[in-house]
C-alpha cells in the first residue's frame, strides 16, 4: 500500500469520526489536564509562534493560545478537512489562531496566506504533536524536521499513549488500546499485518528517542494514570 493511499484512508477515517473523536479528545477524564500541561511544556512566551502538527479537532489550541497571548500566533495543521472544520468552530473567537490543512511531514507554510511569513528556521518557537507520531510512516524523520523547524533553543513536545506497569494499568491500558485501535485508520498494513498497538508502540518509541537525541534539555513526564507519556525537548545546536 502506498503512503498516499494510507494517507487517504486516514483522512476518510477521521473525517467520518470527527465528532466522536472530538468528544473523546476533550472529555476523557485526565485529558484536559494533560493538554494544559503539554501546552506549558512548549515553554512559550507571550508573542511567540507555535505550530501544532496533526491538531485534529483543535482540543489543544485554546491552551496554546493562552500561552502566547493575543500578540502571539498559533497554527494548527492537519490533513483531514472535517476535523479542521471542528477546530475552526472551537477557535473562531481568536483571530491569531490559524487552522490550516496540510501534511505534518511537509508543512506547506509558504503557500498559505495566513501563515506565509512562517516557515524559516527560527520563525517557529515550538512544535506540539499529541497522539500523532504513531500515524506517520517515519516518525523519527518527522521529529527531525520539526526540530529543524524550531531550530536551536526552540521546543518540541510529544505526548502519546504508552503502556504502564502500575497495578491499575491493565484496565486503563485496555481503554487506551481500544482508543488506539478505534483511532487507527483501517489500512491493511496497520490492521491486519501487525497488532496495531504494537506497531504504534514502536513508532512512538522511535519518535520520543529521536527527540531526546536532538535535545539539549529534556523533560519526561507521565500523565493520565501513567499511560500517557509526555516528552518536551529544548533543541540543541
Ligand atoms: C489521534 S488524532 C490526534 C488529534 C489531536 N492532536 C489530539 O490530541 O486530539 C491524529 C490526527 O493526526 C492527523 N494526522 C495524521 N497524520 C497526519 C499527517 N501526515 N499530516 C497532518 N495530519 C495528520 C489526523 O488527521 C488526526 O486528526
Amino acid at each position: 500500500m502506498s503512503a498516499s493511499t494510507s494517507g487517504e484512508d486516514a483522512q476518510e477515517f477521521y473525517g467520518r469520526w470527527a465528532r466522536l473523536y472530538d468528544l473523546i479528545a476533550r472529555r476523557t477524564p485526565g485529558i484536559p489536564a494533560l493538554r494544559r500541561r503539554a501546552a506549558a511544556a512548549c515553554r512559550l512566551e507571550r508573542g511567540d509562534t507555535v505550530v501544532e502538527m496533526g491538531c485534529g479537532t483543535g482540543a489543544n489550541l485554546p491552551y496554546l493560545r493562552e500561552q502566547v497571548g493575543p500578540e502571539g500566533t498559533v497554527i494548527g495543521l492537519d490533513f483531514t478537512g472535517p476535523v479542521l472544520e471542528r477546530a475552526r468552530e472551537l477557535t473562531a473567537e481568536y483571530d491569531n489562531v490559524h487552522v490550516v490543512r496540510g501534511d505534518a511531514t511537509s508543512p506547506p507554510f509558504g503557500s498559505i496566506p495566513e501563515v506565509a511569513a512562517v516557515g524559516d528556521a527560527g520563525d517557529v518557537d515550538a512544535v506540539l504533536a499529541t497522539f500523532v507520531v504513531g500515524m506517520l510512516e517515519d516518525p523519527a524523520g518527522a521529529v527531525d524536521d520539526w526540530c529543524d523547524l524550531v531550530g536551536p533553543g526552540g521546543h518540541v513536545v510529544l505526548a502519546n499513549a504508552a503502556r504502564s506497569d502500575e497495578w491499575y494499568a491493565p484496565p486503563v491500558n485496555a481503554v487506551f488500546r481500544a482508543i488506539v485501535v478505534l483511532s487507527t485508520p483501517p489500512t491493511t498494513k496497520l490492521r491486519y499485518e501487525d497488532a496495531p498497538h504494537l506497531r504504534l508502540d514502536a513508532k512512538i518509541d522511535a519518535a520520543h528517542a529521536r527527540l531526546r537525541e536532538r535535545s539539549r534539555a529534556v523533560a519526561d513526564e507521565t500523565h493520565v494514570f501513567g499511560v500517557v507519556r509526555l516528552t518536551g525537548g529544548r533543541i540543541g545546536p
